[in-house]
């Protein structure tokens, strides 16, 4: 029979559930938000945007009147005393986005945020700052979390459990980004494609931390496969990782 201490251990064991970190990355449109929310609320996850964070900062770089395409400026306004102070609210099914306090989630999509956040997203010193505050909001993250990106599985987060690389043909993440009328603008599907393979280009040919398929992330195409399908995909990938 246990004991007072054996039972209190047994009630501590039993109420301390795995934890799980699971890396999303993938191009611009590849679904990568929709289905990390959706993995992150049936694993009981919490859900972090790295993109969201980028588009912040590209906010209030805007805002402050600095040129996006210039790196000194750029990194002197974040190490600077204006530096703009980045939260993500990590709920899936209510993600938030503030800069110094202030709702952004709307701004962020802009036209002009998604033409900047290219040039200010390759300074080493905004990836470094944003970086460390997604390591925090990991490490804050008690159930575990799912985080998306272009740099999770290959610099942020590298010791993920499980690192996924969302692709699908550019006309049709051009499709879905017209469906859900993001980056701004009401332009036509060709002017949202040339659009989409221009920032691509430029988050994969950036020195530091271009997107690309991490070491050991499994690459799902979903190109001619439904949201569900992608979503049970991972999620059974999730199962099997906790199961182990
Ligand atoms: O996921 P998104 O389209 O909202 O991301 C906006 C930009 O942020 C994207 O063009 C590149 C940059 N980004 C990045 O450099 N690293 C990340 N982990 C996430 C986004």
């Amino acid at each position: 029979m246990c004991g007072p201490e054996g039972s209190s251990q047994r009630v501590r064991l039993s109420i301390v559930a795995p934890r799980l970190v699971i890396a999303i990355d993938g191009p611009a449109g590849s679904g990568k938000s929709s289905v990390s929310r959706a993995v992150a609320t049936r694993m009981g996850l919490n859900y972090l945007d790295t993109g969201a964070m980028y588009r912040a900062l590209t906010w209030a770089v805007l805002q402050a009147g600095v040129d996006p395409d210039d790196a000194l400026a750029v990194t002197a306004f974040i190490e600077g005393e204006r530096s703009p102070w980045i939260t993500s609210g990590t709920d899936p099914s209510r993600p938030t986005i503030e800069v110094d306090g202030v709702d952004v989630a709307e701004p962020i999509r802009s036209s002009d945020v998604t033409s900047a956040v290219s040039a200010v997203s390759a300074v080493p010193e905004v990836r470094a700052h944003l970086v460390g505050r997604q390591r925090e909001y990991v490490r804050d993250s008690g159930v575990g979390i799912v985080v998306e990106g272009r740099d999770i599985g290959s610099v942020v987060l590298p010791n993920s459990d499980i690192k996924i690389f969302l692709t699908a043909d550019s006309q049709v993440r051009a499709q879905r980004r017209a469906a859900e009328k993001l980056d701004g603008h009401d332009a036509s599907l060709e002017a949202t494609q040339s659009a989409l393979l221009t920032r691509d280009a430029k988050d994969s040919t950036r020195a530091v931390s271009p997107l690309a398929r991490a070491d050991g992330a499994i690459e799902l195409d979903t190109t001619h496969l439904t949201f569900d399908e992608v979503v049970d995909h991972i999620v059974d990938l999730a199962r099997q990782v906790l199961k182990t």
